[in-house]
């Protein structure tokens, strides 16, 4: 397995593992805007598996996901690690109250919920607003 940078040619595959995570998937022009910052994508055997984007300007895990066919296979934390090599302090994130595997897989990688944001999503749900401490 490696982790690399994302390229643009790659984004057809993101976008794919995209729809296959999220019940409210991110269109590709999102993904665009993310390229030139942490955004890197696992790989297995020439084929992307999974990807994480990071913001460091805003302290902020943006978006997390693996192939649901590879999933806890340690593809996540190794991407969730990789990415926070390249932040430091305070690092947040927001995730659907109802999503509880991703909320387990948080806690795991030392996340800890700070609090609940009332409807912060377009579909009126909470969001869990999360904090890891770097260094
Ligand atoms: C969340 C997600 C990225 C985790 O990736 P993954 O590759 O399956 O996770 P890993 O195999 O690296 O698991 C790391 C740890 O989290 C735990 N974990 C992962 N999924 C879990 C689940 N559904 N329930 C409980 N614990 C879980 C693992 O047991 C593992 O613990 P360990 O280190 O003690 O062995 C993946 O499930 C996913 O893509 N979900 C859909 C998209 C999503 O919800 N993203 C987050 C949006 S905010």
């Amino acid at each position: 397995m490696k982790i690399r940078k994302c390229r643009r040619e790659d984004l057809e595959d993101v976008c794919e593992i995209e729809r296959m995570s999220f019940p409210y998937p991110y269109p590709k022009i999102i993904f665009y805007d993310y390229i030139e910052k942490l955004f890197f994508v696992a790989e297995e055997k020439e084929k992307i598996i999974g990807y994480i984007i990071a913001d460091n300007e805003r302290n902020l895990i943006v978006s997390i996901a693996v192939h649901p066919e590879y999933r806890n296979r340690g593809y996540g934390k190794k991407l969730m690690n990789h990415v926070l090599k390249f932040m430091k302090g305070k690092v947040f994130l927001q995730v659907r109250k109802s999503n509880k595997s991703a909320i387990s897989f948080y806690h795991k990688m030392g996340f800890k919920e700070i609090k609940e944001i009332k409807k912060y999503y377009m579909n009126g749900e909470d969001a869990i607003l999360m904090v890891k401490k770097i260094g």
